[in-house]
């Protein structure tokens, strides 16, 4: 197990507020996605565990399953379209319906001048960040519309709302999540359909893992770094803490929200 999950394995839980549920869970095979599959699962939600890496993706289903819950893994990489639509129809034929898309893979873009960002690397971040996010919910609403219901939930970022130094091409994927997040709700508001998105701060994953390293070599560290202004990083159970709520029918008044959860750092 990552060091950094430590502390998201999830004591079975008896309150089965999702008891019923399918929920997919993109790049659930590490941090706030592996967090989130785990908490779901434990309160009765019955997982879908998308992962491009096999091996991390299957044993986040082995955690969900000695803890208790039920689900499958599907490896896709969410930049492919066919890998999309192998997911969903994986759920539908598993579990027969769709109630919530937690659409959260994505990855980190080195910290570099914009000038040097080649324009592989930029495409490749655009295709996870953005694309990826997309096609999740371009296939799901498909779904979702047909059933009348449905909330999906983005893994956005800070850099939905502000810029991080260093960070042009993950800083424009994530303002685009927040575009398609707002664009989406208000075409589905009167459909029964929900979308809002979530902007973690800094998580300790393994994506954050070489930040320290890198903005060293950067030349750069903004004021906020490294102590994310509260003082630590956040644990990715405390992100999933959130995602269970939002994948409840408490949340049921959100949609085209763009939720901060960042221990002060844009402040
Ligand atoms: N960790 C942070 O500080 C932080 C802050 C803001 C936003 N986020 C966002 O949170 C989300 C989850 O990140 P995390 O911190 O848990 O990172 P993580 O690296 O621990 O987990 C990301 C998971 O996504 C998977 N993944 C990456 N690209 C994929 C692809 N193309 N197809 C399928 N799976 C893919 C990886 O294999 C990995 O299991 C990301 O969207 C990230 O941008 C993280």
């Amino acid at each position: 197990m990552d060091k950094h999950d430590a502390l998201s394995s999830e004591p079975a839980s008896n309150v089965r507020t999702h008891e019923g549920k399918v929920i997919i869970i993109t790049g659930a095979g590490s941090g706030i996605g592996r967090a989130s599959s785990i908490k779901l699962a434990a309160r009765g939600a019955k997982v879908v565990i998308v992962d491009f890496n096999e091996a991390s993706g299957q044993e986040t289903l082995d955690l969900v399953k000695s803890n208790g819950g039920d689900g499958i893994f599907v490896q896709a990489d969410v930049a492919i379209s066919a890998d999309v639509q192998n997911y969903v129809q994986k759920t539908l034929d598993a579990f027969g319906k769709i109630d919530v898309l937690f659409n959260n893979a994505g990855m980190m873009q080195k910290f570099q001048r914009f000038q040097d960002v080649s324009e592989e690397e930029f495409d490749r971040v655009i295709d996870v960040n953005l694309k990826g996010i997309f096609l999740g919910m371009k296939y799901v609403l498909q779904v979702m519309d047909k059933q009348g219901y449905g909330h999906i939930i983005n893994t956005a970022s800070t850099t939905a709302i502000r810029a991080e130094h260093s960070l042009a091409s993950y800083t424009a994927s994530k303002h685009g999540v927040a575009g398609l997040t707002k664009a989406a709700a208000i075409e589905y508001v009167r459909k029964g359909i929900r979308i809002n998105a979530i902007c973690p701060g800094g998580v300790a994953t393994s994506m954050t893992a070489a930040v320290p390293q890198e903005l060293t070599e950067s030349g750069y560290i903004p004021e906020e770094f490294p102590n994310m202004r509260i003082g630590r990083y956040a644990d990715p159970a405390e992100l999933a803490e959130i995602v269970v709520f939002l994948a409840s029918d408490a949340s049921s008044y959100m949609t085209g929200s763009i939720i901060l959860a960042d221990g002060g750092l844009t402040l």
